[in-house]
Protein backbone atom coordinates (compact mmCIF):
# COMPACT_ATOMS: atom_id res chain seq x y z
CA UNK A 1 0.00 0.00 0.00
CA UNK A 2 1.21 3.57 -0.91
CA UNK A 3 1.51 5.81 2.13
CA UNK A 4 0.51 9.40 2.07
CA UNK A 5 3.48 11.53 3.90
CA UNK A 6 2.12 14.93 5.30
CA UNK A 7 4.53 17.67 2.52
CA UNK A 8 6.73 19.47 5.41
CA UNK A 9 5.95 20.03 9.17
CA UNK A 10 3.17 21.37 11.00
CA UNK A 11 1.90 22.97 7.79
CA UNK A 12 5.35 24.18 6.97
CA UNK A 13 6.86 23.23 3.52
CA UNK A 14 10.52 24.73 4.30
CA UNK A 15 12.67 25.65 6.93
CA UNK A 16 13.37 28.96 6.26
CA UNK A 17 13.22 31.52 9.20
CA UNK A 18 13.12 30.98 13.51
CA UNK A 19 9.74 32.92 12.98
CA UNK A 20 7.91 30.21 11.14
CA UNK A 21 7.74 27.84 14.80
CA UNK A 22 6.38 28.18 17.80
CA UNK A 23 7.98 26.76 21.16
CA UNK A 24 6.02 23.49 21.37
CA UNK A 25 8.13 23.28 17.54
CA UNK A 26 11.23 24.67 19.00
CA UNK A 27 11.00 21.95 21.99
CA UNK A 28 9.78 18.93 19.72
CA UNK A 29 12.68 19.73 17.04
CA UNK A 30 14.81 19.34 20.21
CA UNK A 31 13.26 16.15 21.57
CA UNK A 32 13.70 14.30 18.22
CA UNK A 33 17.73 15.13 17.98
CA UNK A 34 17.82 13.88 21.57
CA UNK A 35 16.51 10.41 20.36
CA UNK A 36 18.47 10.23 17.19
CA UNK A 37 21.69 11.39 19.36
CA UNK A 38 22.64 7.10 20.19
CA UNK A 39 22.99 6.85 16.71
CA UNK A 40 24.53 9.76 15.20
CA UNK A 41 28.17 9.67 13.99
CA UNK A 42 28.20 5.89 14.98
CA UNK A 43 28.15 4.17 11.70
CA UNK A 44 23.90 3.84 12.08
CA UNK A 45 21.79 4.17 9.21
CA UNK A 46 18.32 4.35 9.31
CA UNK A 47 15.54 3.76 6.55
CA UNK A 48 13.80 7.01 7.04
CA UNK A 49 15.09 8.45 3.87
CA UNK A 50 15.97 5.95 1.82
CA UNK A 51 15.74 6.71 -1.69
CA UNK A 52 15.48 10.53 -1.04
CA UNK A 53 17.66 12.84 -2.34
CA UNK A 54 19.41 15.88 -1.01
CA UNK A 55 21.23 18.64 -3.12
CA UNK A 56 23.59 20.52 -1.53
CA UNK A 57 23.04 24.83 -2.72
CA UNK A 58 25.67 26.55 -1.83
CA UNK A 59 26.03 29.71 -3.61
CA UNK A 60 28.35 30.97 -0.79
CA UNK A 61 31.30 28.73 0.99
CA UNK A 62 30.45 26.45 4.11
CA UNK A 63 32.43 23.75 6.07
CA UNK A 64 30.34 22.70 9.49
CA UNK A 65 26.65 22.97 7.94
CA UNK A 66 27.63 21.32 4.28
CA UNK A 67 29.36 18.40 6.63
CA UNK A 68 26.34 18.04 8.58
CA UNK A 69 23.89 17.98 6.40
CA UNK A 70 25.64 15.14 3.89
CA UNK A 71 26.28 12.98 7.12
CA UNK A 72 22.50 13.44 8.73
CA UNK A 73 20.87 12.45 5.09
CA UNK A 74 23.47 9.32 4.96
CA UNK A 75 22.74 8.21 8.46
CA UNK A 76 19.10 8.84 7.68
CA UNK A 77 19.37 6.30 4.74
CA UNK A 78 19.31 8.63 2.27
CA UNK A 79 21.83 10.38 0.02
CA UNK A 80 23.10 13.63 -1.70
CA UNK A 81 23.72 15.14 -4.85
CA UNK A 82 26.91 16.88 -6.11
CA UNK A 83 27.55 20.26 -4.20
CA UNK A 84 26.98 22.85 -5.93
CA UNK A 85 30.41 24.48 -6.21
CA UNK A 86 29.51 27.97 -8.17
CA UNK A 87 32.94 28.20 -9.06
CA UNK A 88 32.71 25.37 -11.37
CA UNK A 89 29.31 25.15 -12.48
CA UNK A 90 27.18 26.43 -15.07
CA UNK A 91 26.56 30.04 -13.12
CA UNK A 92 30.12 30.49 -13.85
CA UNK A 93 31.27 29.65 -17.40
CA UNK A 94 27.72 29.69 -19.36
CA UNK A 95 26.44 32.71 -16.49
CA UNK A 96 23.22 30.33 -15.75
CA UNK A 97 20.72 31.90 -13.96
CA UNK A 98 20.95 30.60 -10.09
CA UNK A 99 17.03 30.49 -10.18
CA UNK A 100 17.38 27.58 -13.17
CA UNK A 101 19.93 25.67 -11.01
CA UNK A 102 17.46 25.97 -8.13
CA UNK A 103 14.58 24.66 -9.90
CA UNK A 104 16.88 21.80 -11.74
CA UNK A 105 17.80 20.94 -8.41
CA UNK A 106 14.43 20.22 -7.34
CA UNK A 107 13.69 18.27 -10.15
CA UNK A 108 16.54 15.57 -8.96
CA UNK A 109 16.37 16.23 -5.12
CA UNK A 110 13.81 15.79 -2.45
CA UNK A 111 15.80 18.43 0.04
CA UNK A 112 17.37 21.34 -1.50
CA UNK A 113 19.88 22.28 1.38
CA UNK A 114 20.65 26.18 0.37
CA UNK A 115 23.03 29.19 1.29
CA UNK A 116 23.24 32.35 -0.39
CA UNK A 117 24.86 35.62 0.49
CA UNK A 118 21.57 37.94 -0.29
CA UNK A 119 19.25 38.83 2.85
CA UNK A 120 16.02 36.60 1.91
CA UNK A 121 17.53 34.95 -1.26
CA UNK A 122 16.55 31.32 0.36
CA UNK A 123 12.60 32.70 0.48
CA UNK A 124 12.62 33.96 -3.13
CA UNK A 125 13.37 30.73 -3.80
CA UNK A 126 11.06 28.88 -2.32
CA UNK A 127 8.38 30.61 -3.55
CA UNK A 128 9.71 29.79 -6.88
CA UNK A 129 9.63 25.84 -5.70
CA UNK A 130 6.34 26.36 -4.57
CA UNK A 131 4.77 27.59 -8.06
CA UNK A 132 5.98 24.96 -10.02
CA UNK A 133 3.89 21.94 -10.72
CA UNK A 134 3.89 18.76 -9.51
CA UNK A 135 6.91 19.34 -7.35
CA UNK A 136 7.47 18.15 -3.74
CA UNK A 137 10.92 19.54 -3.16
CA UNK A 138 11.45 21.28 0.45
CA UNK A 139 13.83 24.13 0.97
CA UNK A 140 15.79 23.85 3.94
CA UNK A 141 17.99 27.69 4.51
CA UNK A 142 21.26 27.01 5.58
CA UNK A 143 21.73 30.96 5.95
CA UNK A 144 21.00 34.03 3.55
CA UNK A 145 23.31 37.02 3.87
CA UNK A 146 23.22 38.82 6.97
CA UNK A 147 19.80 37.64 8.06
CA UNK A 148 19.47 34.44 9.46
CA UNK A 149 20.23 30.87 9.85
CA UNK A 150 17.79 28.81 11.37
CA UNK A 151 18.89 25.74 11.84
CA UNK A 152 22.50 27.20 13.58
CA UNK A 153 19.91 27.98 16.19
CA UNK A 154 18.51 24.59 16.49
CA UNK A 155 21.53 23.47 17.57
CA UNK A 156 22.44 26.08 19.18
CA UNK A 157 19.41 25.54 21.13
CA UNK A 158 20.06 21.83 21.83
CA UNK A 159 23.78 22.67 23.15
CA UNK A 160 22.44 25.09 25.53
CA UNK A 161 19.52 22.17 26.57
CA UNK A 162 22.47 20.12 26.94
CA UNK A 163 24.51 21.84 29.15
CA UNK A 164 21.98 24.33 31.25
CA UNK A 165 18.44 21.88 31.04
CA UNK A 166 16.54 24.96 29.77
CA UNK A 167 15.70 27.46 27.77
CA UNK A 168 14.14 29.51 29.86
CA UNK A 169 15.38 32.10 32.65
CA UNK A 170 18.78 32.28 30.81
CA UNK A 171 20.92 35.35 30.47
CA UNK A 172 22.06 35.26 27.29
CA UNK A 173 25.40 37.73 26.54
CA UNK A 174 25.83 38.10 22.88
CA UNK A 175 29.28 39.28 21.74
CA UNK A 176 30.63 40.06 18.49
CA UNK A 177 29.46 41.45 15.21
CA UNK A 178 25.64 41.62 15.82
CA UNK A 179 24.94 43.60 12.97
CA UNK A 180 25.79 41.25 9.93
CA UNK A 181 25.86 38.05 11.85
CA UNK A 182 22.96 35.92 11.01
CA UNK A 183 23.11 33.15 13.25
CA UNK A 184 22.74 36.02 16.12
CA UNK A 185 19.42 37.17 14.34
CA UNK A 186 18.46 33.62 14.48
CA UNK A 187 19.19 32.95 17.92
CA UNK A 188 17.59 36.19 19.06
CA UNK A 189 14.05 35.66 17.52
CA UNK A 190 14.70 31.70 18.87
CA UNK A 191 15.26 33.19 22.32
CA UNK A 192 11.80 34.80 22.24
CA UNK A 193 9.96 31.82 22.03
CA UNK A 194 10.94 30.92 25.40
CA UNK A 195 9.89 32.60 28.89
CA UNK A 196 12.07 35.10 31.14
CA UNK A 197 15.12 35.43 29.27
CA UNK A 198 17.46 38.75 29.37
CA UNK A 199 19.04 39.24 26.27
CA UNK A 200 22.17 41.90 26.35
CA UNK A 201 24.48 42.27 23.32
CA UNK A 202 28.00 43.97 23.43
CA UNK A 203 28.78 44.70 19.78
CA UNK A 204 32.70 45.17 18.83
CA UNK A 205 33.62 48.49 17.15
CA UNK A 206 29.31 49.32 16.79
CA UNK A 207 28.31 46.81 14.83
CA UNK A 208 25.14 46.96 16.83
CA UNK A 209 22.06 44.31 16.60
CA UNK A 210 19.65 46.06 13.96
CA UNK A 211 16.44 47.19 15.35
CA UNK A 212 14.04 44.80 13.40
CA UNK A 213 15.74 41.64 15.13
CA UNK A 214 15.68 43.52 19.31
CA UNK A 215 13.33 41.27 21.35
CA UNK A 216 11.68 43.20 23.95
CA UNK A 217 14.17 44.64 27.18
CA UNK A 218 17.18 44.58 25.12
CA UNK A 219 20.02 46.11 26.49
CA UNK A 220 23.31 46.74 24.65
CA UNK A 221 26.61 47.77 26.30
CA UNK A 222 29.90 48.22 25.18
CA UNK A 223 32.25 45.14 24.79
CA UNK A 224 34.49 46.75 27.66
CA UNK A 225 32.26 46.29 30.25
CA UNK A 226 31.45 42.42 29.61
CA UNK A 227 34.15 41.47 32.11
CA UNK A 228 32.59 43.54 34.38
CA UNK A 229 28.97 42.58 33.90
CA UNK A 230 29.33 39.06 34.08
CA UNK A 231 31.64 38.89 36.89
CA UNK A 232 28.74 40.58 39.04
CA UNK A 233 25.77 38.89 37.86
CA UNK A 234 24.34 36.52 40.78
CA UNK A 235 26.56 33.36 40.95
CA UNK A 236 23.59 30.91 40.75
CA UNK A 237 22.22 32.15 37.34
CA UNK A 238 22.63 30.52 34.19
CA UNK A 239 24.63 32.45 31.41
CA UNK A 240 24.94 31.44 27.66
CA UNK A 241 27.65 33.75 26.74
CA UNK A 242 27.35 33.75 22.63
CA UNK A 243 30.57 34.69 21.22
CA UNK A 244 30.76 35.39 17.18
CA UNK A 245 33.63 36.18 14.47
CA UNK A 246 33.21 39.58 12.59
CA UNK A 247 31.77 39.02 9.29
CA UNK A 248 34.51 41.06 7.31
CA UNK A 249 33.60 39.68 4.08
CA UNK A 250 30.20 41.36 4.38
CA UNK A 251 31.48 44.08 6.06
CA UNK A 252 33.96 44.19 2.67
CA UNK A 253 30.79 44.18 0.84
CA UNK A 254 28.78 47.22 2.29
CA UNK A 255 32.23 48.96 2.01
CA UNK A 256 33.33 48.44 -1.72
CA UNK A 257 31.14 47.04 -4.10
CA UNK A 258 33.77 46.16 -6.89
CA UNK A 259 34.70 43.58 -3.77
CA UNK A 260 33.62 40.81 -5.19
CA UNK A 261 35.58 40.99 -8.26
CA UNK A 262 38.98 41.59 -6.39
CA UNK A 263 41.44 38.03 -6.95
CA UNK A 264 42.00 36.14 -3.37
CA UNK A 265 44.75 37.73 -2.48
CA UNK A 266 43.07 41.42 -2.79
CA UNK A 267 40.09 40.04 -0.90
CA UNK A 268 42.35 38.16 2.02
CA UNK A 269 44.31 41.56 2.67
CA UNK A 270 41.03 43.57 3.39
CA UNK A 271 39.54 40.82 5.32
CA UNK A 272 42.50 40.97 7.51
CA UNK A 273 42.14 45.03 7.75
CA UNK A 274 38.98 44.46 9.12
CA UNK A 275 39.89 41.42 11.46
CA UNK A 276 42.68 43.78 12.72
CA UNK A 277 40.25 46.39 12.82
CA UNK A 278 37.28 44.91 14.49
CA UNK A 279 39.42 42.30 16.80
CA UNK A 280 38.46 41.18 20.19
CA UNK A 281 38.53 38.20 22.49
CA UNK A 282 37.17 36.51 25.20
CA UNK A 283 39.59 35.68 27.43
CA UNK A 284 40.23 33.12 30.20
CA UNK A 285 39.78 36.00 32.98
CA UNK A 286 36.02 36.28 31.72
CA UNK A 287 35.29 32.92 31.94
CA UNK A 288 37.06 32.89 35.59
CA UNK A 289 34.70 35.54 36.86
CA UNK A 290 31.76 33.83 35.15
CA UNK A 291 28.93 32.16 37.23
CA UNK A 292 29.77 28.24 37.23
CA UNK A 293 26.82 27.70 35.41
CA UNK A 294 27.92 29.94 32.13
CA UNK A 295 28.37 28.03 28.56
CA UNK A 296 30.50 30.09 26.02
CA UNK A 297 29.10 29.11 22.53
CA UNK A 298 30.47 29.85 18.87
CA UNK A 299 28.56 29.14 15.80
CA UNK A 300 32.03 29.22 14.44
CA UNK A 301 34.29 29.76 12.19
CA UNK A 302 36.29 31.15 14.46
CA UNK A 303 38.75 34.42 14.66
CA UNK A 304 41.12 35.58 17.09
CA UNK A 305 37.67 35.85 19.35
CA UNK A 306 38.79 32.18 20.92
CA UNK A 307 42.32 31.38 21.12
CA UNK A 308 43.21 27.92 20.64
CA UNK A 309 43.86 27.45 24.43
CA UNK A 310 40.08 27.93 24.97
CA UNK A 311 38.91 26.27 22.12
CA UNK A 312 40.66 22.90 23.18
CA UNK A 313 39.85 22.86 26.87
CA UNK A 314 38.55 20.67 28.30
CA UNK A 315 36.74 22.90 30.61
CA UNK A 316 32.89 22.22 31.21
CA UNK A 317 32.02 25.80 30.67
CA UNK A 318 33.31 25.69 26.98
CA UNK A 319 30.71 24.36 24.21
CA UNK A 320 31.38 25.15 20.28
CA UNK A 321 33.27 21.42 19.91
CA UNK A 322 29.73 19.76 21.63
CA UNK A 323 28.15 22.56 19.27
CA UNK A 324 29.62 20.90 16.06
CA UNK A 325 29.22 17.54 16.87
CA UNK A 326 25.52 17.86 18.48
CA UNK A 327 24.16 19.57 14.63
CA UNK A 328 24.64 16.03 13.31
CA UNK A 329 21.54 14.78 15.53
CA UNK A 330 19.59 17.96 15.26
CA UNK A 331 19.77 17.87 11.19
CA UNK A 332 19.11 14.11 11.25
CA UNK A 333 15.91 15.22 13.43
CA UNK A 334 14.63 17.94 11.18
CA UNK A 335 15.39 16.62 7.68
CA UNK A 336 13.10 13.30 8.89
CA UNK A 337 10.16 16.07 10.40
CA UNK A 338 10.04 18.09 7.16
CA UNK A 339 10.17 14.63 4.94
CA UNK A 340 6.39 13.83 7.01
CA UNK A 341 8.02 11.28 9.50
CA UNK A 342 7.21 12.43 12.86
CA UNK A 343 5.54 9.49 13.81
CA UNK A 344 8.18 7.20 12.93
CA UNK A 345 10.98 8.76 14.67
CA UNK A 346 8.98 8.06 18.25
CA UNK A 347 10.68 4.57 17.27
CA UNK A 348 14.07 4.91 15.94
CA UNK A 349 15.04 1.10 16.47
CA UNK A 350 12.68 -0.32 13.86
CA UNK A 351 13.51 1.92 11.33
CA UNK A 352 17.32 1.16 12.19
CA UNK A 353 18.98 -1.16 9.28
CA UNK A 354 22.30 -1.10 10.56
CA UNK A 355 23.47 -0.83 14.54
CA UNK A 356 25.68 1.57 15.49
CA UNK A 357 29.54 0.78 15.85
CA UNK A 358 30.18 1.92 19.89
CA UNK A 359 33.85 2.87 20.16
CA UNK A 360 35.42 1.91 23.86
CA UNK A 361 36.50 5.20 25.06
N1 LIG B 1 28.27 27.70 11.65
C1 LIG B 1 28.33 27.66 10.30
O1 LIG B 1 27.37 28.02 9.61
O2 LIG B 1 29.51 27.21 9.80
P1 LIG B 1 29.83 27.07 8.24
O3 LIG B 1 29.89 28.45 7.66
O4 LIG B 1 31.15 26.33 8.19
O5 LIG B 1 28.72 26.28 7.61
Amino acid sequence: MIELLELGWRGHRHLLSMDQFSRKDVEDILFFSRKLAPYSGEGAVFSYLMGRWLKPLFFETSTRTLDRHTSAIQTMGGGYNTPLNPENSTMNDKQEKEMDIVIDAAQSSDILAIRHPKSGSVSEFAKVIDNLKNNKARIISCGDGPNEHPTQTLLDFYTVMEGLGTLDSLIWLIVGDLEYGRTVHSLVKGITKFSNNMVVGFPVGGLQLPQQYRPDGYKEFDLAMLPKIIGNVDFNSKIVLYATRVQAEKIARKRDRLYDAYDKEAKQKIQSDIYQEFRYQITPGILDVAPHQTKLLHPLPRGDEISDEIFLSHDTKISPIKQMRYGIQVTMAYLALFSGLEERLHEPEKYLIKQPVRFKS
